[in-house]
């Protein structure tokens, strides 16, 4: 069942975090919904601009439409990731979409709000609900100055302005964490402070956690030991802190990269065991139920794990 991001959160506030999985192909969507049913999860789908391109924007909704109905007790929303302002109208008018994210973040803040602003009056007039973006993630490095670090997080003040202002339903914030595989070099994670401070500007209004991915030591030696070159010792987000982040309000938390890695480490490990074989399907048969244990782990950590009766009642109850 296809329901709102508002209601998923509404759920989810304060006491989980949902997480929020990229798809391209259809191996990717049987084992998210697969791993999701198995943890009694209910899940975000995210679609990039990248993903549809990819093979067609009108293909993944089709995979989406299809895995709905193979999986009729999945409860999730369908999600624009890091959408254009066009990108956002297209998805906003295409009726498909549960919410849309909108990602001025690199404008200056004044034009960030602008754009953002002009996104929710589309979207809200069709009911549908928007992500937007404030601060900058980026690849945060152990030595670079407190201050400097510290300029591309987002400022609790100007995001109650922001909020304000633009009248987004929730807000992506730049807590420390950066987009994918080679992410933190020694011990940093997300600054809880900051998110904290973030939370008591703006109580009850869901946080997103981008590049959330933990990147597994084991998972990138597998890959390397099959013949890839990823960097080795650079650190993701531990997951164990999924779960403090949700108790300060973070609702969403996107994944993309560790899927990815799952995807890349059956691949080689599989060809290299197999190098006669040249049936798509027969990695695809590894890939599918391994992404789903992938995702059965991520949903106990979120604490999403379980969830999916009471969430189904409560959408049940909208209706
Ligand atoms: O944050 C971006 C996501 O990992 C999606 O990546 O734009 O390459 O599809 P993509
Ligand atoms: P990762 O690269 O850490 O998986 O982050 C994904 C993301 O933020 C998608 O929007
Ligand atoms: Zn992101």
């Amino acid at each position: 069942m296809i329901v709102t991001t508002k209601l998923l959160f509404e759920h989810a506030y304060g006491k989980y975090a949902v997480g929020a999985y990229n798809i391209n192909n259809a191996e990717q969507a049987m084992g998210l919904f697969k791993g999701n049913i198995d943890a009694k999860s209910p899940f975000i789908i995210q679609i990039s601009k990248g993903a549809r391109a990819y093979t067609d924007k009108r293909m993944l909704e089709g995979i989406i439409r299809a895995c709905d109905e193979i999986f009729p007790e999945a409860v999730f929303a369908v999600h624009l990731d890091h959408g254009d302002e066009q990108t956002c109208y297209d998805c906003i008018d295409s009726g498909f979409y549960s919410s849309v994210m909108i990602d001025a973040s690199h404008d200056p803040f004044e034009e960030n709000v602008a754009i953002t602003k002009r996104v929710v009056e589309r979207a809200h007039a069709k009911g549908i609900s928007v992500e937007a973006e404030l601060g900058q993630l980026g690849g945060v490095e152990e030595d670079i100055q407190v201050d400097e670090k510290n300029a591309h997080l987002t400022d609790p003040d100007e995001a109650k302005i922001f909020v304000e202002q633009t009248g987004c339903d929730s807000l992506a914030c730049a807590i420390g964490t950066s987009h994918g595989a080679y992410k933190f070099t020694g011990g940093q994670g997300i600054h809880f402070d900051v998110v904290g401070e973030i939370q008591k500007q703006l109580p009850g209004v869901p946080l997103v956690m981008h590049g959330s991915s933990s990147v597994p030591e084991d998972e990138v030696a597998r890959i390397n030991a099959a013949g890839g070159k990823l960097k080795e010792g650079a650190k993701g987000v531990d997951i164990k802190q999924y779960l403090p982040a949700a108790k300060l309000g973070v609702c969403k938390v996107n994944i993309d990269t560790d899927g990815r890695l799952v995807w890349t480490r059956v691949l080689r490990e599989f060809f290299l065991a197999k190098p006669e074989d040249f049936d798509l399907r027969s990695s695809g048969k590894i890939f599918i139920p391994e992404y789903a244990k992938f995702i059965v782990s991520r949903s106990e950590a979120l604490g999403s794990a379980g969830q999916l009766d009471s969430v189904r009642e409560l959408a049940l109850s909208k209706k």
